[in-house]
Protein backbone atom coordinates (compact mmCIF):
# COMPACT_ATOMS: atom_id res chain seq x y z
CA UNK A 1 0.00 0.00 0.00
CA UNK A 2 1.11 3.33 -0.57
CA UNK A 3 4.19 4.11 1.67
CA UNK A 4 5.28 7.41 0.12
CA UNK A 5 2.22 8.90 0.43
CA UNK A 6 1.55 12.83 1.15
CA UNK A 7 1.73 12.06 4.66
CA UNK A 8 5.16 11.95 5.07
CA UNK A 9 6.54 15.38 5.27
CA UNK A 10 9.94 14.11 3.80
CA UNK A 11 8.01 13.59 0.48
CA UNK A 12 5.63 16.80 0.23
CA UNK A 13 9.69 18.21 0.52
CA UNK A 14 10.87 16.57 -2.11
CA UNK A 15 7.47 16.99 -4.44
CA UNK A 16 7.31 20.47 -3.79
CA UNK A 17 11.10 20.87 -5.64
CA UNK A 18 10.27 18.41 -8.13
CA UNK A 19 7.20 20.06 -10.36
CA UNK A 20 5.00 17.65 -10.16
CA UNK A 21 3.64 13.42 -9.57
CA UNK A 22 5.03 12.36 -12.82
CA UNK A 23 7.76 14.30 -13.26
CA UNK A 24 9.18 12.37 -10.12
CA UNK A 25 8.16 9.02 -11.61
CA UNK A 26 9.92 9.91 -14.33
CA UNK A 27 13.34 10.79 -12.42
CA UNK A 28 14.80 7.63 -10.99
CA UNK A 29 17.29 9.50 -8.84
CA UNK A 30 13.98 11.56 -7.29
CA UNK A 31 11.58 8.11 -7.64
CA UNK A 32 14.22 6.35 -5.65
CA UNK A 33 14.51 8.86 -2.83
CA UNK A 34 11.25 9.02 -2.51
CA UNK A 35 11.26 5.01 -2.09
CA UNK A 36 13.68 4.33 0.38
CA UNK A 37 12.22 7.37 2.92
CA UNK A 38 9.32 5.02 4.58
CA UNK A 39 12.07 2.51 4.79
CA UNK A 40 14.43 4.96 6.58
CA UNK A 41 11.62 5.89 8.74
CA UNK A 42 10.12 2.62 9.86
CA UNK A 43 12.41 -0.40 8.68
CA UNK A 44 9.89 -1.83 6.84
CA UNK A 45 10.53 -5.17 5.67
CA UNK A 46 9.91 -4.09 2.38
CA UNK A 47 9.57 -1.81 -0.37
CA UNK A 48 6.96 -0.45 -3.08
CA UNK A 49 8.99 1.08 -6.32
CA UNK A 50 7.83 4.63 -6.29
CA UNK A 51 5.79 4.53 -9.44
CA UNK A 52 1.79 4.57 -10.17
CA UNK A 53 -0.32 1.62 -12.01
CA UNK A 54 -1.00 4.18 -14.62
CA UNK A 55 2.31 5.68 -15.61
CA UNK A 56 2.61 2.08 -18.10
CA UNK A 57 -0.30 3.33 -20.27
CA UNK A 58 1.43 6.13 -21.52
CA UNK A 59 3.66 4.52 -24.11
CA UNK A 60 0.67 2.43 -25.40
CA UNK A 61 -0.90 6.18 -25.85
CA UNK A 62 -2.64 7.24 -23.30
CA UNK A 63 -2.57 11.13 -22.99
CA UNK A 64 -2.34 10.89 -18.80
CA UNK A 65 -1.92 13.88 -16.18
CA UNK A 66 -2.04 14.16 -12.48
CA UNK A 67 -3.45 16.85 -10.62
CA UNK A 68 -3.18 15.01 -8.05
CA UNK A 69 -6.02 12.67 -9.16
CA UNK A 70 -5.37 10.94 -12.56
CA UNK A 71 -6.87 12.48 -15.61
CA UNK A 72 -6.71 10.44 -19.22
CA UNK A 73 -7.75 13.27 -21.88
CA UNK A 74 -7.77 10.85 -24.79
CA UNK A 75 -10.44 7.61 -23.40
CA UNK A 76 -11.25 4.70 -25.39
CA UNK A 77 -15.10 5.12 -26.19
CA UNK A 78 -15.21 2.98 -29.24
CA UNK A 79 -14.12 -0.37 -30.57
CA UNK A 80 -12.02 2.45 -32.89
CA UNK A 81 -10.44 4.28 -30.49
CA UNK A 82 -8.98 1.25 -29.13
CA UNK A 83 -7.26 0.57 -32.71
CA UNK A 84 -4.61 3.43 -31.85
CA UNK A 85 -3.99 1.75 -28.39
CA UNK A 86 -1.01 -0.30 -28.90
CA UNK A 87 1.41 -2.65 -26.86
CA UNK A 88 5.21 -2.37 -27.03
CA UNK A 89 6.32 -5.36 -27.94
CA UNK A 90 9.12 -5.38 -26.61
CA UNK A 91 8.38 -3.41 -23.67
CA UNK A 92 9.49 -0.16 -24.23
CA UNK A 93 9.31 3.44 -22.90
CA UNK A 94 9.22 2.82 -19.07
CA UNK A 95 13.16 2.36 -18.58
CA UNK A 96 12.97 5.31 -15.86
CA UNK A 97 11.35 2.70 -14.00
CA UNK A 98 13.80 -0.07 -14.67
CA UNK A 99 16.62 2.60 -13.76
CA UNK A 100 14.50 3.11 -10.26
CA UNK A 101 14.23 -0.64 -9.32
CA UNK A 102 17.93 -0.64 -9.85
CA UNK A 103 18.98 2.37 -8.08
CA UNK A 104 16.67 1.24 -5.11
CA UNK A 105 18.01 -2.18 -4.77
CA UNK A 106 22.08 -1.17 -4.36
CA UNK A 107 20.46 1.40 -1.76
CA UNK A 108 18.48 -1.51 0.09
CA UNK A 109 19.95 -3.50 2.27
CA UNK A 110 19.96 -7.36 1.71
CA UNK A 111 16.88 -7.80 4.64
CA UNK A 112 14.81 -5.60 2.85
CA UNK A 113 12.86 -7.09 -0.12
CA UNK A 114 11.83 -4.84 -2.98
CA UNK A 115 8.28 -5.16 -4.55
CA UNK A 116 7.54 -4.07 -8.17
CA UNK A 117 3.49 -3.77 -9.60
CA UNK A 118 1.29 -3.27 -12.56
CA UNK A 119 -2.41 -2.47 -12.17
CA UNK A 120 -4.33 -5.17 -13.48
CA UNK A 121 -6.19 -5.35 -16.53
CA UNK A 122 -9.87 -4.21 -15.33
CA UNK A 123 -8.41 -1.38 -13.07
CA UNK A 124 -6.60 -0.05 -16.29
CA UNK A 125 -9.18 -0.84 -18.88
CA UNK A 126 -11.73 1.40 -16.37
CA UNK A 127 -9.22 4.36 -16.15
CA UNK A 128 -8.31 4.21 -19.84
CA UNK A 129 -12.34 4.41 -20.62
CA UNK A 130 -13.77 6.41 -17.96
CA UNK A 131 -10.64 8.55 -18.34
CA UNK A 132 -10.24 9.22 -14.46
CA UNK A 133 -11.45 7.72 -10.93
CA UNK A 134 -14.83 6.57 -11.30
CA UNK A 135 -18.13 6.19 -8.73
CA UNK A 136 -20.35 4.91 -10.86
CA UNK A 137 -18.34 2.79 -13.68
CA UNK A 138 -21.15 4.16 -15.97
CA UNK A 139 -18.76 4.68 -19.27
CA UNK A 140 -16.39 1.46 -19.16
CA UNK A 141 -19.69 -0.93 -18.40
CA UNK A 142 -21.33 1.29 -20.97
CA UNK A 143 -18.56 -0.26 -23.57
CA UNK A 144 -18.28 -3.31 -21.72
CA UNK A 145 -21.77 -4.09 -22.33
CA UNK A 146 -22.18 -2.66 -26.13
CA UNK A 147 -18.98 -4.55 -27.09
CA UNK A 148 -18.41 -7.22 -25.09
CA UNK A 149 -15.82 -9.16 -27.55
CA UNK A 150 -13.80 -5.69 -27.72
CA UNK A 151 -14.00 -5.12 -24.23
CA UNK A 152 -12.32 -8.54 -23.99
CA UNK A 153 -9.61 -7.75 -26.76
CA UNK A 154 -8.83 -4.90 -24.18
CA UNK A 155 -7.73 -6.49 -21.07
CA UNK A 156 -6.53 -9.27 -22.84
CA UNK A 157 -3.81 -6.78 -24.17
CA UNK A 158 -3.67 -5.16 -21.14
CA UNK A 159 -2.94 -8.70 -19.28
CA UNK A 160 -0.21 -9.59 -21.67
CA UNK A 161 1.44 -5.75 -21.47
CA UNK A 162 1.37 -6.00 -17.83
CA UNK A 163 3.13 -9.58 -18.10
CA UNK A 164 5.66 -8.16 -20.23
CA UNK A 165 6.00 -5.27 -17.83
CA UNK A 166 6.05 -7.16 -14.49
CA UNK A 167 9.02 -9.53 -15.88
CA UNK A 168 10.63 -6.10 -17.15
CA UNK A 169 10.73 -5.31 -13.39
CA UNK A 170 11.66 -8.44 -12.06
CA UNK A 171 14.69 -8.77 -14.48
CA UNK A 172 15.75 -5.11 -13.09
CA UNK A 173 15.54 -6.09 -9.47
CA UNK A 174 11.90 -6.03 -8.23
CA UNK A 175 12.01 -9.73 -5.97
CA UNK A 176 8.13 -9.69 -5.62
CA UNK A 177 5.10 -8.15 -7.66
CA UNK A 178 1.84 -6.75 -6.72
CA UNK A 179 -0.88 -6.70 -9.35
CA UNK A 180 -3.60 -3.85 -8.15
CA UNK A 181 -7.26 -4.92 -9.01
CA UNK A 182 -7.98 -1.73 -7.53
CA UNK A 183 -11.93 -1.79 -8.88
CA UNK A 184 -12.78 -5.43 -9.22
CA UNK A 185 -15.47 -4.73 -6.22
CA UNK A 186 -17.32 -2.56 -9.01
CA UNK A 187 -18.51 -5.64 -10.67
CA UNK A 188 -20.51 -8.32 -10.08
CA UNK A 189 -19.21 -12.10 -9.25
CA UNK A 190 -20.29 -12.96 -13.03
CA UNK A 191 -19.24 -9.65 -14.57
CA UNK A 192 -15.62 -9.93 -12.39
CA UNK A 193 -15.08 -13.14 -13.76
CA UNK A 194 -15.52 -12.56 -17.24
CA UNK A 195 -13.41 -9.12 -17.17
CA UNK A 196 -11.42 -8.83 -14.22
CA UNK A 197 -10.51 -12.81 -13.00
CA UNK A 198 -10.59 -13.95 -16.77
CA UNK A 199 -7.94 -11.69 -18.01
CA UNK A 200 -6.35 -11.41 -14.35
CA UNK A 201 -5.60 -15.07 -14.67
CA UNK A 202 -3.82 -14.44 -17.87
CA UNK A 203 -1.78 -11.90 -16.85
CA UNK A 204 -0.79 -14.48 -13.80
CA UNK A 205 -0.70 -17.74 -16.16
CA UNK A 206 2.42 -15.87 -18.14
CA UNK A 207 4.23 -14.37 -15.24
CA UNK A 208 4.34 -18.09 -13.68
CA UNK A 209 8.17 -18.44 -14.39
CA UNK A 210 9.26 -15.13 -13.36
CA UNK A 211 10.08 -16.93 -10.01
CA UNK A 212 9.52 -14.65 -7.19
CA UNK A 213 6.26 -14.17 -5.19
CA UNK A 214 2.89 -12.69 -7.04
CA UNK A 215 0.53 -11.07 -5.02
CA UNK A 216 -2.77 -10.28 -6.67
CA UNK A 217 -4.73 -7.48 -4.70
CA UNK A 218 -8.66 -7.46 -4.96
CA UNK A 219 -10.01 -4.55 -3.09
CA UNK A 220 -13.42 -4.62 -2.34
CA UNK A 221 -13.35 -8.41 -3.74
CA UNK A 222 -15.06 -9.83 -0.70
CA UNK A 223 -17.69 -11.19 -2.46
CA UNK A 224 -15.25 -13.14 -4.76
CA UNK A 225 -13.39 -15.02 -2.43
CA UNK A 226 -14.71 -18.23 -3.68
CA UNK A 227 -13.39 -17.40 -6.93
CA UNK A 228 -9.75 -16.62 -6.17
CA UNK A 229 -8.83 -19.95 -5.32
CA UNK A 230 -8.84 -20.60 -9.03
CA UNK A 231 -5.68 -17.69 -9.79
CA UNK A 232 -2.45 -19.27 -10.61
CA UNK A 233 -0.64 -16.17 -7.81
CA UNK A 234 1.02 -17.03 -4.49
CA UNK A 235 -0.23 -14.25 -1.99
CA UNK A 236 -3.73 -12.74 -1.95
CA UNK A 237 -3.74 -9.01 -1.04
CA UNK A 238 -6.80 -8.48 0.85
CA UNK A 239 -8.91 -5.09 1.50
CA UNK A 240 -10.02 -4.42 4.97
CA UNK A 241 -13.44 -5.28 4.12
CA UNK A 242 -12.39 -8.97 4.65
CA UNK A 243 -12.77 -11.06 7.77
CA UNK A 244 -8.55 -12.40 8.30
CA UNK A 245 -9.87 -15.57 9.42
CA UNK A 246 -12.83 -16.23 6.91
CA UNK A 247 -10.52 -15.93 4.21
CA UNK A 248 -7.84 -17.78 5.29
CA UNK A 249 -10.48 -20.66 5.35
CA UNK A 250 -11.64 -19.65 1.82
CA UNK A 251 -8.43 -19.50 0.65
CA UNK A 252 -5.55 -22.59 1.59
CA UNK A 253 -2.36 -23.17 0.27
CA UNK A 254 -2.53 -18.98 -0.44
CA UNK A 255 -0.15 -16.71 1.80
CA UNK A 256 -2.67 -13.57 3.14
CA UNK A 257 -1.87 -9.88 3.11
CA UNK A 258 -3.65 -7.23 4.99
CA UNK A 259 -5.16 -6.01 6.23
CA UNK A 260 -5.95 -2.91 8.52
CA UNK A 261 -8.36 -0.46 7.78
CA UNK A 262 -6.44 2.91 7.25
CA UNK A 263 -9.59 4.41 8.60
CA UNK A 264 -8.05 3.12 11.92
CA UNK A 265 -4.85 4.72 11.67
CA UNK A 266 -6.99 8.40 12.04
CA UNK A 267 -7.67 7.49 15.82
CA UNK A 268 -5.88 7.63 19.40
CA UNK A 269 -2.72 5.53 19.83
CA UNK A 270 -4.06 3.17 22.06
CA UNK A 271 -6.69 2.26 19.79
CA UNK A 272 -4.36 1.69 16.46
CA UNK A 273 -2.36 -0.80 18.80
CA UNK A 274 -5.04 -2.64 20.03
CA UNK A 275 -6.76 -2.55 16.21
CA UNK A 276 -3.41 -3.94 15.27
CA UNK A 277 -2.86 -7.11 17.64
CA UNK A 278 -6.16 -7.72 16.84
CA UNK A 279 -5.35 -8.03 13.25
CA UNK A 280 -2.62 -9.83 13.77
CA UNK A 281 -3.95 -12.79 16.09
CA UNK A 282 -7.09 -13.05 13.82
CA UNK A 283 -4.30 -13.53 10.98
CA UNK A 284 -2.62 -16.95 9.21
CA UNK A 285 0.20 -18.39 12.08
CA UNK A 286 2.07 -18.98 8.01
CA UNK A 287 2.47 -17.43 5.05
CA UNK A 288 0.96 -13.95 6.39
CA UNK A 289 2.17 -10.45 5.60
CA UNK A 290 0.80 -7.74 7.52
CA UNK A 291 -0.03 -4.32 6.12
CA UNK A 292 -3.10 -1.77 5.98
CA UNK A 293 -5.97 -3.29 3.94
CA UNK A 294 -5.24 0.00 1.27
CA UNK A 295 -3.83 2.88 0.76
CA UNK A 296 -2.92 5.56 3.75
CA UNK A 297 -4.26 8.62 3.08
CA UNK A 298 -2.87 11.99 3.21
CA UNK A 299 -4.23 13.26 6.16
CA UNK A 300 -3.00 10.35 8.77
CA UNK A 301 -0.51 11.41 11.25
CA UNK A 302 2.83 10.07 11.27
CA UNK A 303 2.44 8.97 14.64
CA UNK A 304 -0.41 6.70 13.45
CA UNK A 305 2.30 5.13 11.25
CA UNK A 306 4.41 4.81 13.42
CA UNK A 307 2.19 2.97 15.83
CA UNK A 308 0.94 0.49 13.58
CA UNK A 309 4.31 -0.30 12.22
CA UNK A 310 6.25 -1.16 15.84
CA UNK A 311 3.23 -2.50 17.28
CA UNK A 312 3.43 -5.05 14.05
CA UNK A 313 7.59 -5.73 14.98
CA UNK A 314 7.06 -6.09 18.78
CA UNK A 315 4.04 -8.88 17.88
CA UNK A 316 5.14 -12.55 19.37
CA UNK A 317 2.86 -15.16 19.03
CA UNK A 318 1.97 -17.54 22.14
O1 LIG B 1 3.68 3.64 -1.99
C1 LIG B 1 4.00 4.17 -3.03
O2 LIG B 1 4.32 5.35 -3.14
C2 LIG B 1 4.04 3.26 -4.20
C3 LIG B 1 3.64 3.84 -5.43
C4 LIG B 1 2.16 3.85 -5.77
C5 LIG B 1 1.45 5.03 -6.12
N1 LIG B 1 0.25 4.68 -6.63
C6 LIG B 1 1.96 6.41 -6.00
C7 LIG B 1 1.01 7.55 -6.01
C8 LIG B 1 1.30 2.78 -5.98
C9 LIG B 1 1.53 1.31 -5.67
C10 LIG B 1 0.10 3.31 -6.55
C11 LIG B 1 -1.02 2.46 -6.99
C12 LIG B 1 -2.24 3.08 -7.53
N2 LIG B 1 -2.40 4.25 -8.23
C13 LIG B 1 -3.49 2.45 -7.47
C14 LIG B 1 -3.73 1.07 -6.88
C15 LIG B 1 -3.82 1.14 -5.40
C16 LIG B 1 -5.12 1.69 -4.91
O3 LIG B 1 -5.09 2.80 -4.33
O4 LIG B 1 -6.14 1.03 -5.08
C17 LIG B 1 -4.43 3.31 -8.09
C18 LIG B 1 -5.92 3.06 -8.23
C19 LIG B 1 -3.72 4.44 -8.58
C20 LIG B 1 -4.27 5.60 -9.35
C21 LIG B 1 -4.00 6.89 -8.66
N3 LIG B 1 -2.74 7.49 -8.56
C22 LIG B 1 -4.92 7.74 -8.02
C23 LIG B 1 -6.42 7.46 -7.90
C24 LIG B 1 -4.20 8.86 -7.53
C25 LIG B 1 -4.74 10.10 -6.85
C26 LIG B 1 -4.72 9.87 -5.38
C27 LIG B 1 -5.35 11.00 -4.61
O5 LIG B 1 -5.34 10.83 -3.39
O6 LIG B 1 -5.85 11.98 -5.16
C28 LIG B 1 -2.83 8.66 -7.84
C29 LIG B 1 -1.70 9.57 -7.51
C30 LIG B 1 -0.61 8.97 -6.68
N4 LIG B 1 0.00 7.77 -6.93
C31 LIG B 1 0.05 9.58 -5.55
C32 LIG B 1 1.08 8.71 -5.15
C33 LIG B 1 2.12 8.90 -4.07
C34 LIG B 1 -0.23 10.97 -4.99
C35 LIG B 1 0.61 11.87 -5.84
C36 LIG B 1 0.87 13.23 -5.27
O7 LIG B 1 1.86 13.41 -4.55
O8 LIG B 1 0.11 14.13 -5.59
Amino acid sequence: MRQAGRYLPEYREVRRQSGGFLTMCHTPEIAAEVTLQPIRRFGLDAAIVFSDILTPLVPMGADLTFSPAPHISNPIRTPDDLEKFRAPNPWQGTEYLSETLERVRADLQNETALIGFCGAPWTLASYLVEGNSSKSFTKVKSFAHHYSEDFDRLVDLLADAMAAYLKTQVEHGAQAVQIFDSWVGALSADDARRWALRPARRLLEATRDLGVPRIYFANGGAHLLHDLPDLPCEVFGLDWRVDLERAARALPGYALQGNLDPGVLMGPDDEIARRTRAMLANAPRRGYVANLGHGITPDVPVHAMETFVRTVQDYRYE
